[in-house]
């Protein structure tokens, strides 16, 4: 099932998340809707505050973004009650984008290298290193489940500038074409 991505301006979007235990309710299910819903919006990650729950859950497809061939630099994966250990290695720019913020896209600046906690599906704790592209996405999904957004790392001035299309979004005035519930229509 298809589930509305929360657009801009939606209180969940600035909750930190929290922990999920083995039975939190109807979670094999939430995790089929979560992937069905990233990959008909072309997404390459997807945080459950963006589905409208406040938990420490994301997912992400980081394969769709290297060339074929070279799929396998990148993963597909479920992350539960991640903690972010380490941000390491040279801040390099990268032009991201955001399913709750349709249409805008930025350059922001991230630490090249990171460990990670986490559990997988199976609730089996993992500690590992990633870096590149695939850091990217888990970057910019971890900051979902702490209640941030990407835009939060621009420059003042530049988010002065972008006040008027964020206020749109939450307003619903926006051209897209998947699903989403906005907080002020
Ligand atoms: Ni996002």
């Amino acid at each position: 099932m298809i589930l509305p991505i929360v657009a801009y301006g939606d209180p969940v979007l600035r909750k930190v998340g929290v922990e999920i235990t083995k039975d939190y309710p109807h979670l094999e299910k939430l995790l089929d809707d979560m992937f069905e819903t990233m990959e008909k919006s072309k997404g390459v990650g997807l945080a459950a505050p963006q589905v409208n729950k406040a938990i420490r859950l994301f997912i992400i497809d980081s394969t769709r973004m290297y060339d074929e061939g070279e799929k396998n630099e990148g993963i597909r994966q479920v992350f539960i009650n991640a903690k972010m250990l380490e941000e390491t290695g040279n801040e390099w720019a990268y032009e991201e984008g955001c399913l709750s913020i349709p249409n805008i896209r930025a350059e922001v600046f991230r630490e090249k290298k990171i460990r990670i906690q986490y559990l997988d599906h199976d609730f089996k704790k993992h500690e590992k290193i990633f870096t590149g592209l695939t850091a990217r996405v888990i970057q910019h999904e971890y900051d979902h489940i702490e209640g941030k957004l990407f835009i939060d790392h621009l420059q003042p001035l530049k988010r002065t500038l972008l006040k008027g299309r964020l206020e749109k979004i939450s307003k619903g005035k926006v051209d897209v074409e998947y699903k989403m519930k906005f907080p002020k229509l």
